[in-house]
């Protein structure tokens, strides 16, 4: 297609064109309009690396695939802190599209992970809003850098796989904004993805496809987004309230009804033409964004896999490496005799199951990378049935496996979650690692304490078992090259760069969403708010497994002091921090320098401390660096549930800086000028807004002065602090309803 004229092409559609354009015309094209030359569309999965469907297509990934570059999933790449090396997986993944003809991606995947125990968790970058946003902005930079269409997803509040194409997660919009929405506007206001992909499920009873706060108030109208909203697969319920609410194109086309009930619609007068333009036009501006002449250059496969492989070890977090006979037992020292033990190192769990699956273009497995690095076989063991089963075979791999630790000196464990236990389409409904691969680790640590557990995991599974392991590497699901990035790692060639974008809890009933999740009868309720994740450990001071933001690596860092610099007041506010680190280790290192920011005097309920700012930095031993961040208005501010809008309130923040959000190295206090927020008086604002508000007040204390006085005791006082205004002449006759009358028209003048 050369660079048609969109208004041209408009006019000279045919109705039933128009219809045919925003529906699907199979499982993964748009329709084509020969006629005029408007192109089919060709949208591919997923996140993590291409899943174009070469036979027949289908949803989850059963069907087979072009091979592809299976890169780190999301939970790896949101381990990495790292949106420059992020950006550069996107583009990597955008160059494999344009050799396929794709136009367009349908990642990254950035749902926020509110319980450990969602089956997409693998697909998903952070706990946190700000990581989440961040590091899909790059990925999405990456893709588009290519000239190929992300589509930023599952928009929004798509937490959870149990009945996500029904279920309606209730949520309060001061959560939506700060949680829930928040990565997504970061996305959309710092990216400019070409589509964004609106999620099955309802929010508050309207479903997200056809909901027009969500699609058009929020998405463009507040966001300024001007792309396409495309619908997740089967998640448009009524087509013509769909296209009313700003959905652009249904996918798939299951069957062209759609298209007739548009046509039928616009004919009835149901829909306005216009509606219908307006998606005809951005399915037109997608087919010109996405139009390329030439041939595409040629990919670098081998290029692709290397950067896999550095993306794996950038993501793989060190959680614990404690020493044992005084020394740590990573990185591996070469005359210590290693023994290899786990079905994961021979067959690696590297990806998760469902739309997301890739048919890699090679798989590297542990055992053999480690062996041509170390240039000799390295002793193995199974030791367990991935499937789980604990039939008597296990019995016979726990023998194996148990005399194998008694003949090394050190034992490399590879634990982990096999691919049936989580997936897209359900989720789990514990966090324990099988009980077949628990038994392993109390029976080889039996006779051996020197054990590295290196784990396979897409979400976060439970550690009771910690202490019997002096060192574990968590890997998530490394991809294709996650292998050889593992062996790396143990061999000290790399060092470990992941920090920890999801927090491993003690145990599940800790977490925030327990109790409401993955709700009943049709509903989920967020009953957590706004304390998603670490705000919800630290707000009730829970110890954790591994905070958020943790991860060690094979070096030690000091930090100099924070300082924090305040220019401008309200919306101008611009606040310069600045902190050094330096490797105090005597090797090469990775530090993901945090910014927390805290608002200790607010009016209403903050978390304790909230992610603001991150940088990745390599330094080599001795080296220091000087960092640098500028945070703004909204840094500091919060959605105000009444007023509808972000609010900065004067007064002091707390800006902490450090090594994880439990590790935090050093503070800075400002003071800034916002707005002194308060309630808008009424006859229901009660004694204590009255008497904080700084004109009623002074006018109530006056006005009720005699009456109240003489007679208040503490526990009168108490009592009438929440005691509505309009019933002050009730508990004091002295004061009369009229009185209160010519209160409000005074406090209403004053403003
Ligand atoms: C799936 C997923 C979505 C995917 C789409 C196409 O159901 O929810 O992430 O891109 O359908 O496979």
């Amino acid at each position: 297609m050369t660079s048609i004229d969109i208004p041209q092409t408009i006019d000279a559609l045919t109705l039933e064109e128009k219809a045919s354009l925003v529906v699907g015309s199979s499982f993964w094209t748009t329709a084509s309009v020969d006629r005029l030359g408007v192109p089919s569309l060709l949208l591919t999965d997923g996140p993590h690396g291409l899943r174009k469907q070469a036979t027949e297509a289908d949803q989850l990934g059963i069907g087979t695939s072009a091979p592809a570059t299976c890169f780190p999933t999301a939970a790896t790449l949101g381990s990495t802190w790292d949106p420059d090396l992020v950006r550069r997986v996107g583009a990597a993944i955008g160059a494999e599209a344009v050799a396929e003809g794709i136009a367009v991606v349908l990642g990254p995947g950035i749902n926020i992970k509110r319980s450990p125990l969602c089956g997409r968790n693998f697909e998903y970058l952070s706990e946190d809003p700000h990581v989440s946003g961040e590091l899909g902005a790059a990925l999405t930079q990456g893709i588009q850098s290519r000239g190929v269409g992300a589509s930023v997803k599952h928009y929004a509040a798509n937490n959870q796989e149990a009945d996500r194409l029904r279920v309606s997660a209730d949520v309060d919009e001061r959560t939506l904004r700060e949680i829930y929405l928040r990565a997504f506007e970061t996305v959309v206001t710092h990216a400019a993805p070409w589509t964004v992909m609106c999620s099955y499920n309802r929010i508050n009873g309207e479903r997200a496809s056809q909901s027009p706060w969500l699609l058009t108030e929020v998405l463009r109208d507040e966001w300024g987004f001007d792309g396409l909203v495309v619908s997740d697969w089967g998640a448009v319920a009524d087509r013509i309230a769909a296209l009313a609410a700003g959905l652009d194109l249904e996918m798939p086309g299951i069957d062209q009804r759609s298209a007739a009930q548009i046509v039928d619609a616009v004919g009835s007068g149901q829909l306005d033409e216009a509606v219908l333009d307006q998606s005809v036009e951005r399915v037109l501006q997608l087919a010109q964004r996405s139009h390329r002449t030439g041939t595409p250059p040629t990919v670098e496969l081998a290029a692709h896999h290397a950067l896999a492989r550095e993306a794996a070890a950038a993501g793989a977090v060190l959680l614990s490496n404690d020493p044992v006979g005084g020394t740590p037992l990573l990185p591996l020292s070469l005359d210590s005799r290693i023994g290899v033990i786990g079905e994961f190192a021979r067959t690696p769990r590297y990806q998760g199951s469902g739309s997301s699956q890739v048919i890699p273009t090679k798989l590297d497995d542990a055992l053999t990378a480690l062996g041509e690095a170390l240039e000799a076989p390295v002793p193995f063991a199974a030791g367990f049935s991935v499937a789980g089963t604990t039939d008597g075979d296990d019995e016979a791999l726990r023998s194996e496996a148990v005399a194998l630790a008694q003949a090394v000196d050190t034992v490399i464990l590879f634990l982990g979650l096999p691919g049936t236990t989580e997936s897209e389409g359900f989720d789990r409904t514990h966090l324990h690692l099988p009980a077949n691969q628990l038994a392993i680790l109390e029976a080889v640590s039996a006779v051996n304490p020197r054990i590295v557990v290196v784990l396979a995991n897409g979400s976060v599974v439970d550690m009771p078992w910690r202490n019997a392991a002096p060192a574990i590497l968590e890997t998530w699901l490394a991809g294709q090259a996650g292998g050889s990035a593992i062996a790396d790692l143990l061999l000290g060639r790399q060092s470990p760069g992941g920090r920890l974008a999801e927090t491993i809890p003690l145990r599940l009933t800790d977490n925030p969403s327990f109790g409401n999740f993955p709700g009943e009868l049709g509903h989920v309720r967020y009953g957590e708010g706004i304390l998603v994740g670490y705000r919800w450990y630290d707000a009730r001071q829970l110890d954790v497994a591994f905070p958020f933001g943790h991860g060690l690596t094979y070096t030690t860092f000091s930090y100099g002091p924070v300082t924090a610099q305040v220019t401008g007041a309200g919306s101008d506010v611009s606040v310069i921090v600045r902190a050094s680190v330096t490797n105090t280790g005597d090797r090469p290192g990775k530090e993901v320098i945090q910014v927390y920011v805290g608002d200790p005097q607010s009016t209403v309920l903050r978390p304790l401390r909230e992610l603001r700012a991150f940088t990745a930095v390599n330094l080599d031993p001795g080296q220091t660096h000087e960092l640098e961040w500028r945070l703004d208005a909204r840094d500091f501010s919060y959605w105000h549930p009444a007023e509808h809008r972000w609010i900065l309130e004067t007064g002091e923040f707390h800006i902490e800086v450090g090594a994880s959000s439990r590790d935090l190295r050093g503070t800075a206090i400002v003071n800034l000028e916002g707005e002194q927020v308060r309630p808008q008086l009424t006859k229901e604002s009660t004694y204590a807004e009255w008497n904080a508000h700084p004109v009623g007040g002074p006018l109530l204390r006056a006005a009720i002065a005699g009456a109240i006085e003489s007679q208040i005791t503490p526990s009168v006082a108490a009592m009438l602090d929440d005691l509505p205004a309009r019933l002050l002449p009730m508990m004091l006759p002295a004061f009369t309803a009229d009185q209160l009358d010519r209160l409000l028209n005074r406090v209403a003048d004053s403003f």
